[in-house]
């Protein structure tokens, strides 16, 4: 501690008393001369401490001030929502040059508009509840409108007498980019095992109809049609094996326009076999100008092939199955299959289309759920209707857009 202000104090009491005595010849050490000087010592004293602590103060709030700016996470203070303080690292993430770039900017001239509303009702919530609160992710955009996720923890304080926020964030790009590639490895791999479990599912059926016809063969009965069935069942086969193979290495899947009329006649003549030994008869009603429907064909050949196999599979004494093809008023096409089948009892409605559910001997419990799947990636919707002891309507509906659709599966 310096003690210039005691030295000058003291000095300032013997220059005056050595005037006194010079000028008025008065007597040096006087009771006056020992009362001034000694209250110049004190006063001299609390001064150079007042200014020694003030000194401190001074530095310690620069030493403070320096951690804070050269923090590698980005630190602010937001007062009415305007930037009133910014480390380096705010500087560096928001992509400018200097601090005096960002104060006095609004904090929502950072976020993108998706998250917006997030961010507003945080801080309202800051200062309402003026208790720090978890940390949240938002997108933010820097002046240059490039984009990165960044996630901030925030906390009421006063500076400077003002309300204010204090906020440390951290940019998570990386991290989030990183957890992305894993999800989206891990959904495949999920994927890939539910898609071996319905190959073999998917291939009973081709396999089913062939044997139907090579039965037919055996007893005779033969009708060049019929091989051309057969060859296509094969065909279905392999393609559905392909699809296999294509999810494991991605590609393009094409949609193209199909007419749904000629795709459940095909379909038709592939159960009729099936249904005719189970005594049902199929009867089919079409909508005249129907509209086409973007679709892979195999794959929507699957779906009404199960759901006319689980319809007949309702019916173990035989019965009708009613197959009507609509156009709907706002232009989709609407597919319904009406059994008179045993029912599905109301509360197993929400949960069809789950794995595994079944409740036949040789049944998988996979045929639904592909069905939803498939619809699903053809952006139509399945909804299943039913009465106990009377019968089952699905209904299938879907877009018929024209413009072709690229998926990739
Ligand atoms: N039309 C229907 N009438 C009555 N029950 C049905 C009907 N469709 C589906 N179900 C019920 O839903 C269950 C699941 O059907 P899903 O097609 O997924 O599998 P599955 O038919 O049992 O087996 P798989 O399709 O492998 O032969 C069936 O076991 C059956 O209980
Ligand atoms: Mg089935």
């Amino acid at each position: 501690m310096r003690k210039s202000g005691q030295i000058t104090l003291v000095g300032i009491s013997l220059l005056f008393t050595l005037f006194q005595k010079m000028y008025h010849q008065q007597v040096f050490f006087t009771l006056d001369f020992l009362i001034f000087t000694v209250i110049a010592w004190i006063v001299g004293y609390q001064y150079d401490k007042a200014r020694f602590f003030a000194k401190k103060v001074r530095e310690s709030e620069c030493s403070y001030k320096k951690l804070i700016d050269s923090l590698p996470n980005p630190v602010y203070i937001l007062s009415d929502q305007k930037l009133l303080y910014v480390n380096q690292a705010v500087v560096r993430t928001a992509g400018v040059k200097i601090k005096e770039e960002l104060i006095g900017k609004s904090i929502f001239d950072f976020i993108v508009p998706e998250y917006q509303e997030r961010a507003q009702e945080r801080y309202k919530q800051i200062n309402k509840e003026k208790q720090p609160v978890n940390t949240i992710e938002y997108k933010a955009k820097r002046l240059d409108g490039s984009t990165f996720f960044f996630e901030v923890s925030s906390m009421y304080i006063v500076f400077g007498g003002k309300e204010a926020v204090l906020c440390i964030g951290k940019d998570i790009s990386e991290r989030k980019e990183e957890t992305e590639q894993l999800l989206q490895k891990s959904e495949k791999l999920a994927l890939l095992g539910q898609m071996a479990a319905g190959i073999a599912h998917e291939i009973r059926n081709p396999l089913t109809s062939i044997r139907g016809f090579i039965q037919l063969f055996k007893s005779g009965e033969t009708h060049p049609d019929y091989f051309d069935i057969v060859l296509t069942e094969l065909d279905r086969i392999n393609s559905i094996v392909g699809e296999f193979l294509v999810l494991a290495k991605p590609t393009a899947a094409v949609f193209i326009e199909k007419d749904v009329k000629n795709l459940i006649k095909d379909v038709v003549t592939l159960i009729n076999n099936q249904s005719i030994l189970n005594n049902v008869q199929i009867y089919v009603e079409f909508d005249s100008d129907l509209p086409m429907v973007m679709c892979e064909e195999n794959q929507l050949k699957q779906v009404f092939l199960n759901l006319m196999k689980n319809a007949i599979e309702a019916m173990p004494t035989g019965g009708q199955i009613d197959v009507k093809v609509k156009r709907k008023e706002d232009g989709k096409i609407l597919i319904q299959i009406i059994d008179q089948g045993v029912g599905i009892p109301e509360d197993r409605i929400s949960t069809l289309g789950e794995p595994f559910y079944t409740t036949k001997e040789k049944g998988t419990g996979l045929g639904l759920m592909t069905c939803y799947k498939i619809i699903e990636s053809h952006n139509g919707e399945i909804k299943i209707t039913s009465v106990l002891d009377e019968g089952t309507t699905v209904e299938v509906t879907l877009p018929t857009i024209t413009q072709p659709l690229l998926v990739v599966s």
